[in-house]
């Protein structure tokens, strides 16, 4: 857990109950899941299924979508450059809270910007973020638009759209890419349940 700014005359008060306690009521290590891409990609669908494997295996698991948020904690956000890094930022600390109360959490997030997704991870420990690239030409999430949203975009009717006038800035180091042309949906989940298998680890109760 990061502290803050010290300058700010805030004092961080310690908890009693740790983060390894909180993990240990749970059964399982905590982590957050940082799914990033493209609108139409793919990220919300194979969360979703990835949140229904891990929570029928008696994972403790939370599924921030981005959409949802903005529903709600993110309602005051817009998508111009300044927004979408608050919106990263604010993703980031909620994830990191829920990682302290010893839940698996998976993010599903446009953040377009290499430098607030790195910004993101730097408040987690070391292993604990895991970014997981969901890689779609923006020509097949056109064809598939799922929310009509492109359509609207040609149309002249949303302006400053991810990957047609805003930048996506495709991510360089990953844990884990999925191309969502080559791999099926249940490919995608089996390759990051592949990958998570030891880094689950499950905490056995104390005799
Ligand atoms: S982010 O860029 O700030 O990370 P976020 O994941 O929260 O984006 O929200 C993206 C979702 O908002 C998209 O899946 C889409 O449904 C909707 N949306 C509405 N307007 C835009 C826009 N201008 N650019 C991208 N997505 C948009």
């Amino acid at each position: 857990m990061h502290k803050g700014d010290p300058d700010n005359h805030v004092v961080w008060h310690e908890s009693v109950i740790k983060k390894e306690d909180r993990q240990y009521l749970h059964g399982h290590n905590s982590m957050m899941i940082w799914f990033t891409g493209l609108s139409g990609s793919g990220k919300s669908t194979i969360a979703n299924v990835l949140q229904i494997e891990l929570f029928k295996k008696g994972i403790s698991v939370y599924l921030l979508d981005g959409d949802n948020l903005r529903h709600g904690i993110n309602k005051d956000l817009t998508f111009t450059q300044e927004d979408r890094k608050e919106n990263v930022r604010r993703t980031a600390e909620i994830g990191s809270l829920l990682v302290d109360a010893g839940i698996i959490v998976l993010a599903a997030i446009i953040s377009p910007f290499a430098s607030e997704r790195e910004r993101a991870r730097s408040i987690f420990n070391q292993g604990e973020f895991i970014e997981v690239y969901i890689k779609c030409p923006i020509e097949e999430c056109e064809k598939r638009d799922p929310k009509g949203l492109y359509k609207k975009v040609r149309d002249g009717k949303i302006a400053h759209f991810t990957g047609v006038d805003q930048p996506y800035e495709e991510p360089q180091n990953p844990e884990i890419i999925l191309d969502t042309t080559e791999l099926s949906i249940e490919e995608c989940v089996k390759t990051i349940s592949s990958y998570l298998f030891d880094k689950i680890k499950i905490i056995q109760v104390k005799e």
